[in-house]
C-alpha cells in the first residue's frame, strides 16, 4: 500500500495542514508554486511548530524556521530539511501503513 500523507486540493492557499505521519506530523503547505513538507518538530529542543508569517515558529523557546529554505532565523543555527508532497510515499504492507495513520 502506499501510503498517502494528503491530497495537493487539501492543502490551503496561505499556513500549512498538519497530517499525521508514523506517530508524528508533518506539515505541508505551499511555497514558490509548490507544495512542501515539513516534519513538525524543532530542532533545538523537539518543541512543535506553528505556521506564522511564512516562518515556522517554536512556542517553547521562539526558534524560527523560514518555510520556503528551512533555514532557521533563531535560537538555533540548524536547518529544517523540506521535502515535497509525494516523497514521503513509501510501499508498506497494509497493516504497518494502517497503523501509521493515528
Ligand atoms: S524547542 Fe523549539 S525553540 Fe526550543
Amino acid at each position: 500500500m502506499r501510503y498517502k500523507l494528503c491530497s495537493e486540493n487539501d492543502v490551503p492557499e496561505s499556513g500549512s495542514i498538519i497530517v499525521p505521519f508514523f506517530g508524528r506530523e508533518v506539515h505541508v503547505y505551499r511555497s514558490d508554486g509548490r507544495v512542501r513538507v515539513a516534519a513538525n518538530v524543532c530542532l533545538h529542543f523537539g518543541g512543535p511548530l506553528e505556521c506564522r508569517d511564512g516562518a515556522f515558529v517554536c512556542p517553547w523557546h521562539g526558534a524560527s524556521y523560514d518555510m520556503a529554505s528551512g533555514k532557521a532565523t533563531g535560537i538555533t543555527r540548524l536547518s529544517l530539511t523540506l521535502g515535497e508532497l509525494g516523497e514521503l510515499a513509501a510501499d508498506l504492507p497494509d497493516e504497518k501503513a494502517a497503523a501509521g495513520r493515528g
